[in-house]
């Protein structure tokens, strides 16, 4: 090799490095566009520091619910790609990783057709997600309840394991099965 030529390649691996360094740069200073669904860092439940998760909205359904009396609410449980492998096939307890995320409304008659029930404004958005070596006083899962993207207090998230340890032990602690 020349002397021009080693020249010429150790400036162009500068300028490669150059570009990589001012590409990096831009894109810790251009603004992600804010997700749907998204919050930010600090807004973590307590107990469990549990988020909403990103793009969760775009995971598969596992089952809608409706809760009559005072809540009078449509419910929808979405499941992450982990958590729906596990209901494919049938096999628990759920693999770390799995998040399951609970949609909450007001169920309202349907404007255009009173018999038919839509949902209202929504109420919460409540989050499991198992993690056995963080969670292991739990069953290994991790709560979040959320109202307007913000998390409650510690004392309701001290109720979450209570409930559904009592009702659905059996089932990996987890209430919704998968709706065909
Ligand atoms: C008094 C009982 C009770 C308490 C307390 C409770 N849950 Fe649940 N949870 C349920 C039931 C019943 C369902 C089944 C789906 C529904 O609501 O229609 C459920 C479902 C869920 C689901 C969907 C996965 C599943 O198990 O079916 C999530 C996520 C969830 N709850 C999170 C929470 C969080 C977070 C808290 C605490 C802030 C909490 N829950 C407290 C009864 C309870």
């Amino acid at each position: 090799m020349t002397a021009v030529a080693a020249l010429l390649q150790r400036s162009g691996r500068r300028i490669l490095l150059a570009t990589f360094a001012v590409a990096a740069i831009g894109s810790l200073l251009v603004p992600e566009p804010f997700a749907f669904g998204q919050t930010s860092a600090d807004e973590s439940s307590p107990i469990f520091g549990v988020k909403i998760p990103a793009g969760y909205r775009q995971w598969e359904l596992i089952a809608p619910s409706r809760e009559a009396g005072s809540f009078d609410e449509l419910r929808s449980i979405l499941g992450n790609a982990i958590s729906m492998k596990a209901y494919r096939d049938s096999a628990l307890p759920f693999p770390d990783g799995s998040i399951l995320v609970k949609l909450a409304w007001k169920q309202v008659p349907s404007a255009e057709f009173a018999e038919a029930f839509v949902p209202g404004h929504t109420t919460t958005v409540q989050v499991m997600v198992k993690d056995s070596k963080k969670y292991p006083s739990t069953g290994g899962w991790g709560f979040g309840r959320f109202i307007d993207g913000k998390p409650v207090d510690e004392t309701q998230h001290q109720t979450c394991f209570a409930c559904h340890e009592a009702n659905v032990k059996e089932h990996d602690f987890v209430f919704t099965r998968y709706a065909p």
